[in-house]
């Protein structure tokens, strides 16, 4: 299948002056453009390809009301003349003030609607209704799920793995690591690992959910993709190293630990946000201590915008970690 390529290449660097144990490469996944950008834009490659060849002209798609899967829909919609719909999950009422990925959406027009968190465990339904709801109206919809992630969307991952292969190989990469929220990257790096052969670990730190829970996801997504595609190789549930410990209290709610490594790594350059990728660095580097690797590859899956809507934690981590600043300067 081929993509509807409009990100850009992401380099693979050394976060340099961290302090850990092992060397740490970070593969800039959140390079790899502006609203266009993260994870879900590789899937999304796929995914709105898939809609075009069906001739559909309406995406639906779901997820928490920050989601940055959404956002990036929204983006993709735009940029390929398709409607776009976001059935997004909110718990209470719903800010005055927009921000974040949600400012992002609203900004590029998408139609939104909010479901409650108990209509949202019946999302896929919810999905198909509101789906048919357009389809009796003459629209042609395309419903994307959760995260992006099906057999589709995780063949952006697996372009990411092939893009990763000789810098893997040339620099003896032990382990590659992940953040797991809906399972799509996860598989997509698992299938290429296969695929190519690669003699590495691949981790991936849970940032909600279960481990029994992913495992199983991100097996039927590889099953799916290697039927549909004739992949031609076999992917056990042993072959999934998934690692909990990190959600904290629960998904998109941030704790100390992790808003120092948000802290610490901004102050690198990298920029880091609560929901996945602060958890899941701040996992790897524990990880990677105790396993004694020596050279890891943490793939940025981006997500910048949603720091905006925790404004709130993230000041009174910078607060302190560096004191309250800012004064008025004396002449
Ligand atoms: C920034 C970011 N990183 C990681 C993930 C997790 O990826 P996946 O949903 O493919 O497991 C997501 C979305 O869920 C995300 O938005």
């Amino acid at each position: 299948m081929k993509p509807l390529k409009i990100t850009l290449k992401t380099p693979i660097e050394e976060i340099q002056r961290l302090r850990s144990t092992a060397k740490i490469y970070i593969k800039r996944d959140d390079l790899n453009g502006l609203l266009i950008s993260g994870n879900k834009a590789r899937k999304l490659e796929y995914l709105i390809a898939d809609a075009k060849n069906r001739n559909c002209d309406t995406i639906i798609t779901c997820g928490p009301v920050q989601s940055n899967h959404c956002r990036t829909t929204v983006v993709f919609a735009q940029h390929f003349g398709l409607e776009c719909h976001l059935l997004l999950r909110l718990h209470g009422k719903q800010r005055k003030i927009y921000t974040g990925n949600l400012l992002i959406d609203r900004l590029l027009g998408a139609k939104v609607h909010y479901i409650t968190p108990a209509q949202y465990d019946r999302r896929n339904e919810i999905m198909k209704a509101y789906a048919n709801g357009l389809s009796k109206k003459g629209k042609k919809p395309y419903i994307i799920p959760e995260g992006g992630s099906n057999e589709i969307g995780a063949l952006g991952y697996l372009d990411c793995m092939k893009e990763m292969k000789n810098f893997i190989k040339e620099e003896k990469i032990e382990a590659v690591y992940c953040a797991v929220g809906s399972g799509g990257t996860y598989a997509g790096l698992l299938l290429g690992k296969k695929i190519l052969n690669l003699n590495i670990d691949l981790n991936g730190i849970i940032i909600c959910d279960t481990i029994e829970f992913f495992k199983e996801k991100i097996y039927k997504i590889c099953e799916t993709a290697i039927d549909k595609f004739t992949m031609g190789i076999e992917i056990g549930e042993d072959d999934i190293n998934l690692i909990d410990g990190y959600v904290g209290e629960g998904y998109g709610i941030p704790y100390p630990a992790e808003l120092k490594t948000i802290s610490r790594l901004a102050k690198l350059g990298i920029i880091l946000e609560p929901v996945y990728t602060g958890k899941a660095f701040y996992g790897m580097l524990n990880h990677v201590r105790k396993r004694k690797y020596k050279k890891v590859i943490f793939i940025h899956t981006g997500g910048i915008f949603s720091i905006f809507a925790f404004a709130k934690d993230i000041t009174s981590a910078i607060k302190r970690t560096r004191g309250v600043g800012g004064k008025e300067l004396r002449e």
